[in-house]
C-alpha cells in the first residue's frame, strides 16, 4: 500500500491530463485504469480510432472524386479492410503507449484494475486499498441504451463495435444524427455502404447553429447519405447477419421498417460511475445521473472531486482535459479555472464543422443585439484550388461593442480554424481585431478574416 497526494480514477483525457499536471505540480500521483491500455474511450474506442478511419476513407474519396480532375490518372485504390483496421489499431497503440511513457516520465503510478472508493481518502483496486489526500473521479461515459434495441456489437453496434466490424457493410442504418452517427456514417458511406440515418428531431446535430445544420445536411446528402427525419426508432430485430429497424414518423405515427447488415446506435452517452461505490458514500448525483460538483469540481464529500464526461457539460475530451488541469491546480493550492463559454466543438467529417460560443438562436433567445459576418469558402482561393469550397464562416458579434460572441464554421479544416476565434474570445477581442490582423495568403484562415470584415465595412472577396 502506498500513500498518495492524489489518486485519479480513470485515464481518459480528463484523468491522464489531470495526473500529469498533478505530478508536474509536485503531487505524488497515481491513476487507476482497468483497461489493458491507458487513454480511456477517446484513445481506445473513440476520438483517435475514428479519426484514423475518417482519414483513410477521406483519402479514398479524394482518389475517387478529385484525383482525375487534378491530373492524377490511374485506377482508384481498392479497400483492404483488414489493413485499414490494422492501421487504426497501430494509431491507437502509438497513442496509448505515449501516455504510458508520459506516466513513467512524470513518475505517476498506474494502479491496474477497476477502482472503487470504500471511504473518503481510500481507493480500492483489486485487493489493495490505497490512501490519498484527494480523489478525482474521471470515470467518463458509456453509450446510452435505447429501449427495444439490443446491442450485440456485431450487427447492432455502438461506436465501439463500429470501429472493428468483421466486414464492410453494404447497407447501414445509423440511429441518431449526432456527432458519432455522422462521423461514422460518413466513414462507411465513403467505403461504399448505402447509409440511412434515422433522426428523431427535424434537424441534424442538435444544438448547432441552424444555418450550419442545413448546409451540413445538404452536403452529406450530396455525398450519398440518406436521412429519415422526425422518426423515432422503436426496435431492432437482429439475426446473425442482418437487422430490421422499426421506426415511427412523428408527423403521423405511421410505422416503417428498414433492413441493414449493420445498425449503429448513436443516440447519446451517459455518465459511467458504476462500481465506484458512490451510493454508499452518499455522493450526490444530478437527476441526469451526473456526479454533482461545485465550482472547484468537488463533490458534496470533502476530498472527492469529479471531472469530464461524468459531470455536467458537453461530453468532449478537451473539456475534460481543461477540467483535469484546473482541478490539479486547485489540489496544488493554486487557482484553477475553466472558461465554459469558450469550449469549441468539432465534427470531423469532410467538410469539418466547428463552433464556439453562442448560436444565433441562443442570442435571439437571450435578447442580445448582435450582428453577423458571414463569408463563403467560394470566395477563398485556397479552398477553390483544393476542391474544398463548400461551406462558410459565420462570426457573431455584439451589435454595439463588436465583441465576438460566437463563431460557426463549416468547411475545410474548420476544426483548426476555430481556434483563432477561441483565442480572440479569450482575450475579449472584437471582430475588428480579427479583421485588422494580417492573415497569410493563400490560406483557409483568410475566410475567418473575411467573416470578421463582414461584421464591419464588408469582406473584400464576396
Ligand atoms: P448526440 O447526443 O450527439 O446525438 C444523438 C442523436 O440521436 C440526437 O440527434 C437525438 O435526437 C437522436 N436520437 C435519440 N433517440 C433517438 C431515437 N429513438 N430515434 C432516432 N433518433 C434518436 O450523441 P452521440 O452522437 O451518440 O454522441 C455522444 C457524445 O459523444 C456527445 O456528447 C458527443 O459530443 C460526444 N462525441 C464527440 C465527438 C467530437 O467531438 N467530434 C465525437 C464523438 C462523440
Amino acid at each position: 500500500m502506498a500513500n498518495y497526494d492524489v489518486i485519479i480514477i480513470g485515464s481518459g483525457p480528463g484523468g491522464y491530463v489531470c495526473a500529469i499536471r498533478c505530478a508536474q505540480l509536485g503531487l505524488k500521483t497515481a491513476c487507476v485504469e482497468g483497461r489493458e491500455t491507458l487513454g480511456g474511450t477517446c484513445l481506445n474506442v473513440g476520438c483517435i480510432p475514428s479519426k484514423a478511419l475518417l482519414h483513410s476513407s477521406h483519402m479514398l474519396h479524394e482518389a475517387e472524386h478529385n484525383f482525375a480532375a487534378m491530373g492524377l490518372k490511374g485506377k482508384s485504390p481498392s479497400v483492404d479492410w483488414k489493413q485499414m483496421l490494422s492501421y487504426k489499431d497501430d494509431t491507437i497503440a502509438t497513442n496509448t503507449k505515449g501516455i504510458e511513457f508520459l506516466f513513467k516520465k512524470n513518475k505517476i503510478d498506474w494502479l491496474k484494475g477497476w477502482g472503487s472508493i470504500p471511504a473518503p481518502g481510500k481507493v480500492k483496486v483489486g485487493d489493495e486499498v490505497h490512501e490519498a489526500k484527494h480523489i478525482v473521479i474521471a470515470s467518463g461515459s458509456e453509450t446510452s441504451s435505447l429501449p427495444g434495441v439490443e446491442v450485440d456489437e456485431k450487427v447492432v453496434v455502438t461506436s465501439t463495435g463500429a470501429l472493428e466490424l468483421g466486414k464492410l457493410p453494404k447497407k447501414m442504418v445509423v440511429i441518431g444524427a449526432g456527432v458519432i452517427g455522422l462521423e461514422l456514417g460518413s466513414v462507411y458511406s465513403r467505403l461504399g455502404a448505402e447509409v440511412t440515418v434515422i433522426e428523431y428531431l427535424d434537424a441534424i446535430t442538435p444544438g448547432m447553429d441552424g444555418e450550419v445544420q442545413k448546409t451540413f445536411q445538404r452536403i452529406l446528402k450530396k455525398q450519398g447519405l440518406t436521412f429519415v427525419m422526425g422518426a423515432a426508432v422503436q426496435k431492432t430485430d437482429a439475426t446473425k447477419t442482418k437487422a430490421k429497424v422499426t421506426y415511427t414518423l412523428r408527423k403521423d405515427d405511421s410505422e416503417h421498417q428498414i433492413e441493414a447488415d449493420t445498425v449503429l446506435v448513436a443516440t447519446g452517452r451517459k455518465p459511467f460511475v458504476d462500481g465506484l461505490g458512490l451510493d454508499a458514500l452518499g455522493v450526490k448525483l444530478t437527476d441526469r445521473g451526473q456526479v454533482a460538483v461545485d465550482d472547484q469540481w468537488q463533490t458534496n464529500i470533502k476530498g472527492i472531486h469529479a471531472i469530464g464526461d461524468c459531470i455536467t457539460g458537453p461530453m468532449l475530451a478537451h473539456k475534460a482535459e481543461d477540467e483535469g488541469m484546473a482541478v490539479a491546480e486547485v489540489l496544488a493550492g493554486k487557482h484553477g479555472h475553466v472558461n465554459y463559454g469558450v469550449i469549441p466543438s468539432v465534427i470531423y467529417t469532410h467538410p469539418e464543422v466547428a463552433s464556439v460560443g453562442q448560436t444565433e438562436q441562443q442570442l435571439k433567445d437571450s435578447g442580445r443585439a448582435y450582428k453577423t459576418g458571414k463569408f463563403s469558402f467560394m470566395g477563398n482561393g485556397r479552398a477553390k484550388a483544393n476542391f474544398a469550397a463548400d461551406g462558410f464562416v459565420k462570426i457573431l458579434a455584439d451589435k454595439e461593442t463588436d465583441r465576438i460572441l460566437g463563431a460557426h464554421i463549416i468547411g475545410p479544416s474548420a476544426g483548426e480554424l476555430i481556434h483563432e476565434i477561441c483565442v480572440a474570445m479569450e482575450f475579449g477581442a472584437s471582430a475588428q481585431d480579427l479583421a485588422l490582423t494580417c492573415h497569410a495568403h493563400p490560406t483557409y484562415s483568410e475566410a475567418v478574416r473575411e467573416a470578421a470584415l463582414a461584421c464591419g465595412d464588408g469582406p473584400i472577396h464576396a
